[in-house]
């Protein structure tokens, strides 16, 4: 028998991964950077117990205390993914049981930090089973990438760079590394997340990546990320604020462009959404509010500002966005390490 709990953060992407290589598994077609986050997370204790290799899965999945058959498919897909890489899945029942501090169906994208902290688990039971692991946490973050891309950045801290770029050495598209060398105005920086819609998004991220594939502008966009993330890495480095608005709010309004000029084309902009943008960029210009704003694949808002700014940028959203929210609701949130062992 054995057994480990983990708990890991969401991340938001600031240059974005938005489609994978065809016939590849999970393979970005562009290098991507994020901010780990630190107060949206997930608690995975995960126990596993030897069983006859039938030459099925077994397990056993509770979210919050309760089963989740709905979610069964998708980890079940995961494990048969990583099969080859953690071949003792088969020969044992695998009890799983998660939580998430932020709230069920906030609009925020679960699946990274689910996929990481299930991913950290498993590396931790593999290693634990006595098997020789070289780089843990590059393993930890390998077979997170194989249940959602985007989790490979969640292991580590204060950013995740996932995908193969010239300027960061040790960079490559099976695992995430940090990137740890960045000016103090950003190592306690801000996200806080407007929630403009909860529900479940009219086209998943996935179907999204898919998309790009044939996509007019493709090339393009996967050459704008490589420049983007050369830029990032020396606007990070020297704490060019200016200069990070600036891509950092243009990696946002591409991204949903691609969505806006595929074919088929789809928005997941709300009026709200634009609404927000609008207020923050006037706040910024008349009020000098140091802020901007990032979006992942939904309507909600993520306004990116350093720690100093807090007080005066909560007023700002109480005062004049609250109005566009969702019950008036976001969350705060603030850059992260990653991956936490829970005692047990
Ligand atoms: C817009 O990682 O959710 O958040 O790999 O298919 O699971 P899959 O997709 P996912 O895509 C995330 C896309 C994004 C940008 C990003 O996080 O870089």
């Amino acid at each position: 028998m054995f057994e480990t709990a983990w708990s890991c953060p969401s991340n938001i992407a600031l240059v974005k991964y938005w489609s994978k290589k065809e016939g590849e598994l999970q393979i970005p077609a562009n290098p991507s950077l994020s901010f780990t986050l630190s107060a949206c997370t997930t608690s995975c204790h995960m126990h596993v117990e030897a069983k006859p290799d039938d030459g099925n899965f077994s397990l056993h999945f509770t979210f919050d205390g309760e089963r989740k058959p709905s979610f069964i498919p998708k980890i079940l897909t995961f494990f048969e993914r990583i099969d080859s890489l953690v071949p003792w899945l088969k020969t044992h029942h695998v009890t799983i049981a998660t939580s998430n501090t932020f709230p069920h169906s906030s609009g925020i994208a679960s699946s990274a930090s689910a996929f990481a902290a299930m991913a950290q688990c498993l590396s931790d039971i593999h290693q634990q089973m006595g098997n020789q692991v070289e780089d843990p946490l590059a393993f930890a973050s390998e077979l997170a990438r194989i249940g959602s891309g985007s989790a490979a950045r969640s292991l580590m801290g204060p950013c995740g760079v996932w995908g193969k770029h010239a300027d960061f050495e040790g960079s490559n598209d099976r695992y995430s590394i940090a990137f740890a060398d960045i000016h103090p105005i950003f190592q306690d920086f801000r996200d806080t997340i407007l929630i403009v819609e909860s529900g479940k998004k009219s086209v998943s991220s996935t179907a999204g990546h898919e998309l790009m594939v044939g996509h007019p502008f493709a090339e393009a966009r996967y050459q704008q990320a490589h420049r983007n993330l050369s830029k990032l890495k020396d606007i990070l480095m020297h704490g060019h604020l200016d200069l990070f608005y600036a891509l950092v709010e243009e990696e946002a309004m591409t991204l949903h462009a691609m969505m806006m000029t595929g074919n088929p084309s789809y928005m997941l902009f709300k009026p709200e959404t634009i609404a927000i943008i609008e207020r923050l960029r006037e706040a910024r210009k008349q009020k000098g509010l140091s802020m901007c704003f990032t979006l992942d694949a939904g309507a909600n808002v993520h306004v990116l500002y350093p720690n100093s700014e807090h007080e005066k940028v909560l007023n700002w959203i109480n005062d004049e966005v609250a109005q566009y929210l969702e019950n008036q609701r976001y969350l705060c949130d603030q850059i992260g390490n990653g991956a936490k062992r829970i005692d047990i």
